[in-house]
């Protein structure tokens, strides 16, 4: 099977497989530490083993580790000082450091006063004195999200127009370990809008292919997943730029939408997404599922299924009749993964729809590829309604081989030359480049 993989910087390559080692692993969410792997080797067997059965395993995909002086490092860290660094703009890219320099005069104009706050992980122990009338809009200090008026931006997206609508997303991916769950989507025959971190995209490329071969919807979820408020200009440029262009270099669509992590925007953050066409999208109903495990908070699992509950219950009395909520939930651990599906058969069973972000606002054109078509509401409904799908369990077949591509047609997304079928595919190479890990 010979699929093609559209990379800006190098055009097009024919990618017929992949080959594993190399590669980094994502840091756990708030803890500000990466888990550094040690590259590991392959051989022949395994790389005849389909991903599926070997997800987290580090592998080398030379189409994208070929683009690596082209970024900044991923998951960007001290190892001296061990602490997380924010991405900036490359000193040699001149067209980063171009637009950059445009949109920072614009900034500096408009918005003179708002300085960076707090640490990248969050700590805004000296953002103290911050003003109580919240001048910036600010969401981490009291969740605003209507800058007002004389500022010429618009309000963030909180929750989608149509009524008893579960705005379906998840935040964090590409997971390595996402297999089960995005199986269990396409068994569903659900879409969904993913919030993509860069850096995860170009340690584990061949995932985020799965996300677009699944026909789901891609967004921005910045390039090292740092507080954003906390960054200087330049890098919360870098942030959106990179974590925006990776994805189109890996995924060949350039999305116009994107979600701060942990919500932490402010009209200084807002007007440079603005000017890099990013759409801020944060969320009405947070299911805590991402503080389960950490320590620090006091999030239980069963507090996490009371809060999806919570939100089911609020289509009974009615809070749900004029719009439907963007809930907040992660692709990051297996136990979120496994929440969502446990929550999914409910959660259908309770609202009228549940479908990606794009759907429910009925944007046909999410990506600046204007080829690319999202199904809009009415058509997405009329294709569930009339299709077989059923909330069954994940039947452990894992991804068929082939498969990803009838499934990208059928929810009415226009294929391009993506690599829909990477994914699956086990071995059979002619595009293997000799490859030394380490
Ligand atoms: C720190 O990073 C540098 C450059 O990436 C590398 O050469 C060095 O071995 C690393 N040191 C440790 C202690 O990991
Ligand atoms: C946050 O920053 C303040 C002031 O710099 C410091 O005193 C405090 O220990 C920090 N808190 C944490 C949890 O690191
Ligand atoms: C708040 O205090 C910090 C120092 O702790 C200072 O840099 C900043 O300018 C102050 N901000 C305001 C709005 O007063
Ligand atoms: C934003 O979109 C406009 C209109 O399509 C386009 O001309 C411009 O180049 C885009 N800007 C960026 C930074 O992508
Ligand atoms: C529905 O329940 C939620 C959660 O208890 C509550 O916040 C909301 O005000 C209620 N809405 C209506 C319309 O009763
Ligand atoms: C993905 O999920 C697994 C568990 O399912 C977790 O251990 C891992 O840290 C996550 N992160 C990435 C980048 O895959
Ligand atoms: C969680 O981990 C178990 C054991 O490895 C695995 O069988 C299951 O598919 C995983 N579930 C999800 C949703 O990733
Ligand atoms: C989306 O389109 C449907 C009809 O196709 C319409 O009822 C709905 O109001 C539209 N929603 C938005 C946000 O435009
Ligand atoms: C609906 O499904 C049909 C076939 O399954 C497909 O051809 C069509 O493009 C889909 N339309 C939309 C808008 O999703
Ligand atoms: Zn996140």
């Amino acid at each position: 099977m010979r699929t093609v993989l559209s990379l800006g910087l190098f055009g097009t390559l024919v990618a017929t497989a992949h080959r594993g080692c190399g590669g980094h692993e994502i840091g756990r969410r708030n803890h500000g530490m990466l888990a550094h792997r040690q590259a590991i080797s392959t051989d022949e067997a395994s790389e005849a083993v389909s991903i599926g059965n070997t997800e987290c395993t580090n592998y080398y995909y030379a189409p994208v580790a070929n683009l690596k002086p082209y970024y900044p490092s991923p998951w960007p860290y001290d190892n001296v000082t061990n602490t997380d660094l924010s991405a900036d703009i490359l000193p040699d890219d001149a067209t980063a450091m171009d637009l950059f320099g445009t949109i920072n005069a614009e900034l500096m104009a408009k918005f003179p006063n708002i300085q960076p706050r707090g640490t990248l992980d969050g700590n805004f122990t000296t953002a103290q004195n911050y003003s109580y009338l919240d001048p910036d809009c600010w969401w981490s200090w009291r969740h605003c999200t209507t800058p007002a008026a004389d500022t010429g931006l618009v309000a963030d997206i909180t929750t989608v127009p149509e009524p008893e609508t579960w705005g379906l997303g998840f935040d964090d991916g590409p997971n390595c370990s996402h297999n089960a769950l995005y199986d269990y989507l396409q068994q569903n025959d659900q879409q969904a809008t993913m919030f993509y971190i860069g850096s995860s995209v170009f340690n584990w490329p061949l995932q985020a292919l799965r996300g677009t071969a699944d026909g789901h919807q891609i967004c921005v979820h910045t390039w090292s997943h740092r507080y954003m408020t906390a960054l200087t200009n330049s890098e919360a440029f870098a942030e959106l730029y990179y974590g925006r262009k990776i994805i189109t270099d890996v995924l060949g669509v350039t999305p116009t939408c994107w979600r701060p992590p942990y919500g932490d925007v402010d009209n200084r953050i807002r007007f440079i997404a603005n000017k890099l066409n990013l759409t801020t999208i944060v969320w009405s109903d947070d299911t805590l599922d991402w503080e389960e495990d950490e320590p620090s908070r006091d999030v239980t699992a069963a507090d996490v299924t009371l809060n999806y509950q919570a939100i089911i219950d609020k289509v009974a009395n009615g809070t749900y009749v004029t719009h439907g909520p963007i809930v907040l939930n992660h692709e990051l651990t297996n136990y979120t993964m496994t929440e969502f599906i446990s929550q999914y058969p409910s959660i259908k069973q309770t609202f009228q729809h549940v479908v990606p972000l794009c759907t429910a606002l009925n944007l046909t054109h999410p990506y600046a590829e204007t080829d690319i078509v999202c199904p809009d509401f009415a058509s997405y409904i009329a294709n569930r309604s009339t299709s077989a799908g059923s909330t069954t369990a994940a039947s452990g077949a894992g991804s068929a081989p082939g498969s990803t591509t009838a499934v990208a047609s059928k929810t009415g997304w226009a294929s391009r030359n993506v690599a829909y079928s990477l994914l699956s595919i086990a071995v059979a190479s002619s595009f293997f480049v000799a490859v030394t890990c380490g």
